[in-house]
């Protein structure tokens, strides 16, 4: 697997824009500003490749990314941002839930947190969403960078208790600015899917 060969195949909107060819998805799902684009950069060594910073809770669209012609990496529309209004919340939500609903969209869930924080209720809603579509998951915690070595434990202890993730659940430390366990997420996704 050549994780650089990714290119950018479209943007979804809704049901009618989604991709159903076969190949195993990959979703990223996060709050917004939680660096889900970035995470995704990172795993293509690229910059500015998948969209980064600008009007976070703007854009209520699904990003495919072809990567090596053999999987897709998804790009999930943030959540969480105090300024959206009601009809972007809503337009989030239908959007969401018409991707998670459908079978055999995700093959594999990647929920993304800050290391730094807490999950929230809505993370906590995140992670129950992937648990339910029956596919493997895992969490990453990112912008690993900003914290003291020494306080990785600490919170990486509160994000399995309060997401209540099983003992077998990966949860790792990531840091997409530094490429912190690049490695590791890379094998983990070819594991996963058995490429
Ligand atoms: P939405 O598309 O709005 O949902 O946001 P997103 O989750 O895609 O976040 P994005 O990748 O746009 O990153 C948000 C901000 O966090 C940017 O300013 C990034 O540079 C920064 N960021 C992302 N990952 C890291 C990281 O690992 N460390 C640090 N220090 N900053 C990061
Ligand atoms: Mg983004």
């Amino acid at each position: 697997m050549d994780f650089r060969k990714t290119e950018f195949i479209r943007s979804a909107a809704g049901p009618e824009g989604f991709i159903r060819d076969g190949l195993p998805q990959v979703a990223f799902a996060g709050r917004s500003n939680v660096g889900k684009s970035s995470v995704i950069n990172r795993i293509c060594d690229r910059k500015n490749f998948a969209r980064v910073g600008s009007a976070p809770g703007k854009t209520i669209h699904i990003n495919y990314f072809l990567t090596d012609k053999r999987l897709y990496l998804t790009d999930l529309p943030g959540y969480g941002y105090a300024k959206v209004g009601k009809d972007e919340r809503d337009r989030w939500g239908k959007l969401m839930e018409t991707y998670f609903a459908e079978p055999g969209m995700i093959s594999f869930g990647i929920l993304v947190v800050d290391i730094r924080h807490a999950p929230t209720k809505d993370d906590v809603t995140m992670y129950r969403g992937f648990q339910r579509t029956g596919c493997p998951c895992m969490v990453l915690a990112n912008k690993a960078d900003k914290l003291k070595a020494t306080q990785v434990e600490e919170s990486l202890r509160c994000i399995r208790d309060t997401l209540k993730l099983s003992e077998d659940t990966l949860l790792l430390p990531f840091s997409a600015e530094k490429g912190t366990n690049r490695d590791v997420l890379l094998s983990t996704i070819e594991k996963s899917l058995g490429l």
